[in-house]
């Protein structure tokens, strides 16, 4: 039988649908995404490593777009995507001698953002003090590029498996979804979708009646749950995956978040092996997201990594689809749109969210 109880919310308007589209914070603030304090100070995974080799590569977070590239020799530098000369997109340049060189008139920026040259004034002229570039936080883990726009306050998932030989790490390059990250998010954190969304990939051995679902703390700082699932493993990229040929598997799973975007599902079949997906999504704006995953596994490192990851690629593609459907922001008002229990982690998380932005909001 279909559960279809409400999560206990004090609420006497569900689904109001003068409220629908408002995108409005429990405490009334304007929940939109962009020009939210607090989201400043979260990590974002906005390229692979490898697309920073060298560089110039060009990201836009939360409305603002920003370059980052390789000095020779330094780590990782990202700016503003703004030169200070003319305002010219410096993600339209190129590298030069290890600096990244503006289009326009080739000032060149080397590591920490600092002005190296500049190419009409005499030999020996000093380069005006405010040419350096204001940079951002960056940081390497996982194959990926992360960057804080303002002075870093939130953490990025501790992932331990990259550390174990027992497993493999495989990445997959960004996608861009024009959806809204937290339509991403809440999708990523309900499996309530499964046998509706991914009837292509896994999901229609699921059965649709989701058991009552606890919410607690996973390791590693993850905030979420555990549960089992009949996973369908009749296609050929799926059963590349399991490494099994039975119809139907059964999976133990658990699927947690970390604030503001990032949640991790771990799957563990019979088998033992295990299969650990990181989501992640990053606003470009209120409505539009670049999406990665990375993936560990304990296998026997004998199956290409292009074939394990086109499986997750093919249910990526499927949540998308349904995902791209979805217009505006989701509202961070609960009261805004219907939830039953199935919904619990998912409410969860929105809470979790609606109250970062609110104290950002308060600060
Ligand atoms: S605008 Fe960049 S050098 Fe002039
Ligand atoms: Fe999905």
């Amino acid at each position: 039988m279909r559960s279809n109880h409400t999560i206990d919310m004090a609420s006497s308007c569900w689904g109001n649908p003068a409220k629908y589209h408002r995108p409005m914070s429990q405490n009334g603030a304007s929940s939109a995404l962009v020009g939210q304090p607090a989201l400043d100070h979260q990590w974002y995974p906005v390229a692979l490593c490898e697309d920073v080799d060298p560089g110039p590569h060009g990201v836009r977070v939360l409305g603002r777009r920003y370059v980052l590239w390789h000095p020779e020799g330094e780590s990782i530098t990202a700016a503003p995507d703004r030169c200070p000369h003319r305002e010219a997109p410096l993600s339209d340049g190129r590298m030069v001698d290890g600096c990244l060189e503006c289009p326009y008139h080739g000032w060149r920026f080397g590591a920490g953002g600092r002005c190296e040259s500049v190419p009409s004034a005499a030999p020996g002229t000093p380069v005006p003090p405010k040419a350096h570039l204001d940079t951002v936080a960056v940081e390497e883990r996982y194959g990926l590029v992360w960057l804080c726009p303002g002075t870093p306050l939130g953490r990025i998932p501790d992932i331990p498996q990259e550390g174990d030989p027992e497993f493999r790490r495989l990445n997959t390059p960004f996608q861009h979804w024009a959806a809204s990250s937290t339509r991403i998010t809440d999708n990523f954190m309900d499996f309530s979708h499964f046998p509706f969304v991914h009837t292509a990939t896994f999901g229609l051995a699921q059965e649709t009646v989701v058991p009552p679902l606890e919410m607690g703390g996973l390791p590693n700082g993850f905030r979420g749950y555990a549960y089992e699932v009949n996973a369908n493993n009749t296609t050929d990229a799926g059963q590349a995956v399991t490494g099994e040929d039975d119809d139907v598997l059964r999976r133990r799973m658990t699927t947690g978040y970390v604030l503001p975007f990032s949640v991790r599902s771990t799957i563990a079949y019979e088998s033992g092996l295990e299969h650990i997906l990181l989501l992640l999504t990053t606003p470009t704006d209120d409505v539009n997201s670049l999406f990665t995953f990375v993936v560990w596994r304990n296998d026997d490192f004998s199956v290409p990594a292009e074939e394990i990851m086109q499986f997750d690629l093919a249910i990526g593609a499927e949540d998308k689809a349904m995902l791209e459907k979805l217009e505006g922001v989701l509202p961070m008002d609960l009261t805004a749109t219907v939830s039953v229990q199935s919904d619990r982690p998912s409410v969860d998380w929105r809470r979790s969210l609606a109250a970062l932005l609110a104290e950002g909001a308060a600060a």
